[in-house]
């Protein structure tokens, strides 16, 4: 049934209906989580290999040097040479970090307040105003960075091929305007990669600020779960290409490769860039965990060991995808009140409900003990002006779970705008 051609009577009555299997599905008791954007159990068992390797050969890097000890500022030679040969970055431009590539786009923020960055005419602290745009919805820690560090934030929108190019364009003609957040590739939460042109336009767009920086956060760039995954465009070499060499903050790590929160982060930048940032990192640190490094290449050889291990990691987050993907299809695609997206790849699903409902959706499934994102989370300062967008993480959850969790949110997403409709 299409909520939208209906009369008022059948959706009273279809309301009734719905409203009965919801008050079943509250009696249940449910306890289940839509929420977590992490990898399962599973998933993490995966990686197990790893943290038996013998000890005695993992304390040695390439050139003998014993990693057991400080040292090897920018990250081990091998280490940068593997982010190189997944990336397609120079290793010389590469700096490895910790265990989270988020600390590492937080640091990065941090120095340009702080020092600014190669062709900042002062630190970005200094300025009166700093302003980055934000495509949405986008990811909640993004925003949260930039709440933190008193930078205003500008919505831009998401369209399926990344953000709206005409407004960012239109945009960065303030000066005011130093950055723009990207996940360009299975972004999150929508799940879409930016096309070529998108990636083009982003590396040659005439910029009023002369420090201007992207922030590519490349967090799910081998993480096809199809078969034939998006293909992303190299936008170190294109900026390059466009004459903006120093325009482009790259971001990476092995969170969702091998453990979040223990694996192997990366940044690269320009040469410039990097000149000014060694240093200053230096001074905060006397090197990263290269025993972590060493593991993970031990593990983790090359390239076709990576692919390897994310085909893997693409059967159970295939199957689980699949699980919400039908449940949407089935219950919602003829109802003309939802939307959604089905990446081929990445750890997330975006659906818009019927306008001005989600926050009702929220609700509905809360009280039915299904636990969802904040309805708001993938905007600015927490605030969906639509109030539509919700973001399904379908990995965490066992496959049981996950199917009775989809369907208590297919109800509530029918209930909510049952109620709008009949208001
Ligand atoms: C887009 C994006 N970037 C970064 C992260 C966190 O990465 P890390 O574990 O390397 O800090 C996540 C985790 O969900 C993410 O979705």
């Amino acid at each position: 049934m299409n909520y939208l051609n209906e009369s008022r009577a059948s959706l009273l009555a279809e309301l009734a209906k719905l409203r009965a299997a919801y008050e079943n599905i509250v009696a249940q008791g449910l306890s289940l989580d839509l929420s977590r954007g992490k990898p399962s159990a599973e998933q993490l068992d995966l990686s197990m290999p790893m943290l038996s390797l013998p000890a005695e050969d993992v304390i040695r890097a390439r050139d003998g040097f014993d990693c057991r000890n400080y040292g090897v500022l920018l990250g081990l030679p091998e280490m940068r040479e593997f982010w190189s040969s997944l990336t397609g970055i120079p290793a010389k431009n590469i700096m490895v970090g910790g265990n989270s590539s988020l600390n590492m786009m937080y640091d990065a923020i941090a120095r340009a307040m702080l020092f600014g960055v190669a062709d900042s005419v002062r630190p970005w602290g200094k300025e009166e105003t700093v302003k980055f745009l934000c495509p949405v919805p986008g990811y909640d820690r993004h925003f949260a960075i930039c709440e933190t560090m008193g930078i205003e934030m500008i919505p831009v929108p998401m369209t399926p091929n990344g953000p709206d190019m005409d407004e960012v364009e239109r945009l960065v003609a303030d000066p005011a305007v130093r950055g723009i957040w990207c996940v360009p590739k299975y972004a999150n939460p929508t799940g879409i990669t930016y096309s070529d042109e998108v990636v083009r336009r982003l590396a040659s767009m005439p910029t009023a600020a002369p420090d201007f920086r992207i922030f590519w956060d490349n967090a799910y760039m081998i993480h096809d779960i199809a078969d034939e995954g998006d293909v992303l465009l190299d936008i170190f070499a294109e900026a390059k290409r466009a004459g903006n060499e120093n325009r482009v903050f790259f971001f990476a790590s092995t969170s969702k490769v091998t453990f979040p929160g223990a694996g192997v982060a990366m940044m690269a930048m320009s040469d410039a860039d990097l000149a000014l940032a060694a240093p200053i990192a230096g001074a905060q640190t006397i090197g990263p965990d290269k025993l972590n490094q060493l593991r993970h290449l031990a593990f983790l050889p090359d390239a076709a060991a990576v692919k390897n291990l994310m085909k893997k990691h693409a059967v159970f987050l295939g199957r689980r995808f699949e699980i919400v993907l039908d449940a949407l299809r089935e219950d919602l695609a003829q109802t003309g009140v939802a939307s959604w997206t089905e990446p081929k790849g990445g750890y997330f699903i975006s659906l818009d409900v019927l306008e001005g409902t989600a926050k009702r959706v929220y609700e509905l499934c809360t009280e039915a003990g299904v636990v969802l994102t904040k309805v708001g989370a993938t905007f600015p300062y927490g605030k969906d002006p639509e109030n539509k967008n919700l973001r399904l993480a379908p990995s965490y959850p066992s496959e049981a779970d996950l199917a009775k969790a989809v369907r208590v949110l297919t109800v509530a997403v029918r209930v909510a705008a049952l109620e709008k409709l009949t208001a």
